[in-house]
């Protein structure tokens, strides 16, 4: 190689570099960086055929390729500066008369505020919140609650079981049972929570769903003060005006059990889709203690006695929400989502 045809090169690279550089864009200053300036770019290439020159044309192709450096350096500097000045001025030109952007508000899911209303209520009458596990055995879920061996929620059927012995609790009641193991009475506490059930997936019944459990055991506990309690939290939950009845009814926990109707604030009893024309909802059961049930804790069945009620969160969360399918509670459709903000 000749030191002219090198200095024919350096000008070819000299005039692309500023063509390029006019050119340039924020987007671009890496690629540019790269092509020119970098340690394998095309001036860097150039430095490296001087040294087929002879010293003589070394020295002065040395001396033409440090003015190139040079110059296409500065010029892609204060090109760069150029560049960050324009991007403040367009910060600058922001329009501050705009519309502003609405941000979303998130809310509670349905499911938390009803329960949260239900804790409240309960917890101005004494109550406090405990609780569980949601895998559970056999004992606290079943056995201790007095469910004789072949009692069909014992059915894989109904139950979702992880071995013979451990299964997703089917209720929240388990935990009445945990906590009159380990707390001298008198206990008063509700079990809000999470159960979980083998059933088909329909409108009305989904495989997981949320209860609140209560408990109340003292000495001299009567069905009045249980009447008294669920009466109460009915009148603030839905409304003074509701109606009520108590039937009887059966669960292995409880001696005598009862379940609670409400006059059906949808329809105000006249008969809808939702109460089955019957003009009543069914809203919980509840009952005495079980005698069984404290033998199986180690609790002495004379000196204690206790009301246990439980009720289901989602039915009442849906029926005042006044949407007619369970499963719109766990899809997490934003369209809902948002109506509920
Ligand atoms: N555990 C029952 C259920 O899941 C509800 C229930 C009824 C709970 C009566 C209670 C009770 O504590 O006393 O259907």
């Amino acid at each position: 190689m000749s030191l002219q045809s090198l200095q024919i090169e350096i000008e070819k690279t000299r005039s692309s570099a500023i063509t390029d550089l006019q050119n340039i864009t924020s987007e671009k200053i890496d690629f540019f960086k790269n092509k020119y300036l970098s340690r394998k770019g095309e001036i860097a290439l150039l430095f490296e055929k001087l040294k087929i020159l002879s010293v003589n044309d070394k020295k002065l192709a040395g001396k033409f390729l440090n003015e190139l450096k040079t110059e296409v350096t500065s010029q892609f500097d204060s090109k760069l500066l150029e560049l960050n000045d324009s991007s403040k001025q367009e910060e600058k030109l922001f329009d501050y008369s705009l519309p502003g952007r609405i941000s979303s508000k998130g809310s509670l899911h349905p499911i938390t505020q009803t329960m949260m209303e239900i804790k409240n209520i309960f917890n101005r009458m004494g109550f406090s919140s405990e609780y569980g596990p949601e895998i559970e055995d056999d004992f606290h879920n079943f056995s201790a609650l007095n469910f004789p061996p072949d009692h069909p929620a014992r059915d894989l059927q109904d139950t979702f079981f992880i071995n013979q012995n451990i299964l997703l609790r089917t209720h929240t009641t388990s935990v009445q049972i945990r906590a009159m193991e380990t707390g001298k009475p008198p206990i008063r506490i509700i079990m809000p929570g999470r159960v979980f059930r083998n059933e088909a997936i329909s409108a009305r019944s989904y495989c997981l769903f949320h209860q609140v459990d209560g408990v109340y055991i003292d000495k001299k506990v009567s069905m009045a003060d249980l009447k008294g309690t669920l009466i109460n939290f009915a009148k603030q939950f839905y409304g003074n005006s509701i109606k009520f009845k108590i039937r009887p009814s059966y669960f292995p926990f409880t001696e005598p059990s009862l379940e609670m109707d409400i006059s059906c604030f949808l329809c105000k009893s006249k008969g809808c889709r939702i109460c089955k024309q019957s003009g009543w909802l069914e809203i919980l059961g509840a009952g005495m203690i079980h005698p069984n049930v404290y033998k199986n804790v180690g609790l002495n069945k004379n000196e204690w006695n206790g009301f246990a009620f439980g009720m289901g969160i989602e039915r009442i969360t849906i029926l005042r929400m006044g949407i007619d399918d369970i499963r719109m509670l766990y899809e997490n459709d934003i369209r809902m989502l948002k109506q509920l903000a």
